[in-house]
This record gives C-alpha cells, sequence and structure tokens, in this order.
C-alpha cells in the first residue's frame, strides 16, 4: 500500500491552491467535481503522493458539515489499493467499521470507500483504487 495523497477541506479552492502551488512549488493538476459528495477538488503532486484539497458544493456536502465543526484542515488520508472489493471484505471480515461497504465514485475515475474514524484512531480513511 502507498499513500495516495491527503486530503484537506477548504473554504476557498481558488485561494488554496495558490497558497498549496506556493508553498510545494508545483502547478496543481486534476480539478473535478463530484456531486455525489459534494466537492470540487484540486491535486498537487507532491512526491509519490498528493495533496487533495476539497471546496464543498454547497451547504449538505459532507465537507461543509466537517468544516462547520472543525474549520479547514485535514480531512482524510488516503490509501491506494489494487483491489478494493477485497480489502473491504477483508477489513469487514476483522472487524473494521466501514462507512462504505460497497465502494462508490471518486474524483478522477477512481473508487473509493471510507473507513470509519472510530476503527483508526480517529482519522477519516480512505481506500482508492485507480483504473
Ligand atoms: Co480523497
Amino acid at each position: 500500500m502507498k499513500i495516495d495523497h491527503i486530503g484537506i477541506a477548504v473554504r476557498s479552492l481558488s485561494s488554496a491552491v495558490a497558497t498549496y502551488e506556493n508553498l510545494i512549488g508545483v502547478t496543481a493538476s486534476g480539478y473535478d467535481q463530484v456531486d455525489e459528495q459534494g466537492v470540487r477538488v484540486a491535486m498537487l503532486n507532491i512526491g509519490e503522493s498528493r495533496i487533495e484539497l476539497l471546496e464543498p458544493t454547497g451547504p449538505n456536502s459532507p465537507i461543509e458539515k466537517f468544516m462547520a465543526k472543525r474549520g479547514e484542515g485535514i480531512h482524510h488520508i488516503a490509501v491506494r489499493v489494487d483491489d478494493i472489493e477485497a480489502e473491504l471484505r477483508r477489513l469487514k471480515e476483522s472487524g473494521v467499521r466501514l462507512i462504505d461497504e460497497k465502494p462508490r465514485r471518486g474524483a478522477h475515475n477512481t473508487k473509493i470507500a471510507f473507513i470509519h474514524p472510530s476503527s483508526t484512531s480517529g482519522v477519516l480513511l480512505e481506500l482508492v483504487q485507480h483504473g
């Protein structure tokens, strides 16, 4: 497994992109919008991993709800897997609490699923399968 990306909740994608482009010294790429999840995203490559900036698309967005409670900041850590269905089965069988028992559509043609923070020492973990 690898860290695929770190998701950061932001109020303004354009302003956060400018900040992180300056911090990391790369141009953001991979703009996408996922309506089912109420997010607009931009990706910045950093080494083998990426920073994913997440802006809510409206008041019902999970990112909006997160920020209402906790403000901007790290929202999740995503781990890359080859076979997300197999990983979800394995985790469920070992008693891990899943938010998604079935993968859903993520940005950039990925399949994703979230693991509940109560099973991960308080961190929202995302599994992501590319391609
Ligand atoms: Co993510």
